[in-house]
């Protein structure tokens, strides 16, 4: 567990864990490095663990993640099971198997497949998650009504959007995820579908990551969301109807993000970094109509660059 789901999760389960030793490590995605998973291995050789030995991961996705790897690569591997506490960790980090952690500033850089034993997810573990941090998990929600399922996307709310069941919301989000991951464990065709918002958004993200105007993951992929809805118009005909559906839904929850104008290009730029491109196109998720999404897209950096001024000329 991390620091903060030492102190707000671990009492809601201590009760009823069988003998165990627990292990708190500083939370944040600063410290999802290989520095923090020799202290976890340390910890796990200085208790003995052995192939016997269960890790339970209780945390968000930086706690999943690398508990996760931490137990798959000690002694060729423990068995493992996941405690997802934040809502992003549970709809979107518990599914797919991917384990890992930040390196030298590169995100997810060292990493395996994995799978754990079981994931258990409770609801109630949401009372304690700062708002910020729900809303972050919300725009993955909102992405995978967007993606998949329409009537899902439609009855997902946009005002109070606070107080609505979690759990029939994490259960359907989960079985959304499940089903693309399931058809295509490798990310070899459909799964890029859950990159819908990514694009744009992870570029975004990264641009403001170690400023004073830093975005949750959350808040940044609804930029992109935004951003990639509006692509979608032009490159596969997403009706001017959704888009604007989408835009008001995503501005009402999450705001608008000032993104300066001297901006747009260094982070049109960042957009084609590190992914198979020629540094002139890239491929995009793309929606189709609200519930259904097409991969695979090229869109240049013209297109990226537009997309975000029709961002910026929204009115809040
Ligand atoms: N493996 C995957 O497929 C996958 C998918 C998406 C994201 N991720 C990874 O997940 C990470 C982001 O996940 P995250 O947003 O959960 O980050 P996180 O684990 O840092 O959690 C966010 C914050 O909420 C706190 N927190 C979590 N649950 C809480 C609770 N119930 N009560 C109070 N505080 C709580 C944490 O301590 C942390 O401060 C990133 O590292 C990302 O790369 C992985
Ligand atoms: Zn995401």
């Amino acid at each position: 567990m991390d620091s903060n789901t030492h102190q707000a999760c671990y009492p809601l389960i201590q009760a009823v864990l069988p003998a165990h030793e627990h292990f708190a490590f500083e939370a944040g995605e600063v410290n999802k490095t290989l520095d923090t998973c020799q202290k976890i291995w340390q910890w796990m050789t200085d208790c003995g663990f052995d192939r016997q030995s269960l890790i339970i991961n209780l945390g968000g996705g930086v706690t999943g993640d690398m508990g996760g790897f931490c137990a798959s690569t000690y002694k060729r591997g423990l068995r493992f099971l996941n405690i997802p506490t934040s809502l992003l960790s549970q709809v979107d980090a518990s599914v797919g198997g991917k384990l890992g952690v930040d390196f030298n500033g590169f995100k997810n850089h060292i990493g395996v497949f994995n799978e754990p034993e079981s994931v258990i997810i409770s609801a109630s573990f949401l009372q304690t998650l700062p708002h910020s941090e729900l809303r972050s998990g919300y725009a993955e929600v909102l992405k995978h009504g967007l993606i998949r399922n329409e009537n899902y996307y439609n009855s997902l709310k946009t005002q109070n959007w606070e107080t609505q069941n979690w759990k029939d919301i994490i259960e359907k989000s989960v079985s959304i995820k499940k089903e693309v991951v399931s058809k295509d464990p490798k990310e070899e065709g459909l799964r890029k579908i859950l990159n819908f918002g990514h694009t744009v958004g992870h570029a975004v993200e990264s641009y403001y990551l170690d400023t004073e105007r830093h975005l949750l993951h959350g808040e940044a992929i609804a930029v992109g969301m935004i951003a990639e809805a509006y692509l979608s118009t032009t490159h596969i005909r997403l009706p001017k109807e959704d888009l604007e559906r989408i835009k008001d839904t995503l501005l009402t929850i999450f705001g608008k993000v000032e993104i300066p104008a001297e901006d747009i290009a260094s982070i049109t730029q960042l957009c084609f970094q590190d992914k198979k491109n020629d540094g002139k196109t890239i491929n995009c998720s793309l929606l189709k109509k609200i519930g259904e999404c097409d991969y695979n897209i090229a869109v240049s950096t013209d297109d990226i660059s537009k997309s975000l001024e029709y961002y910026n000329d929204l009115q809040p």
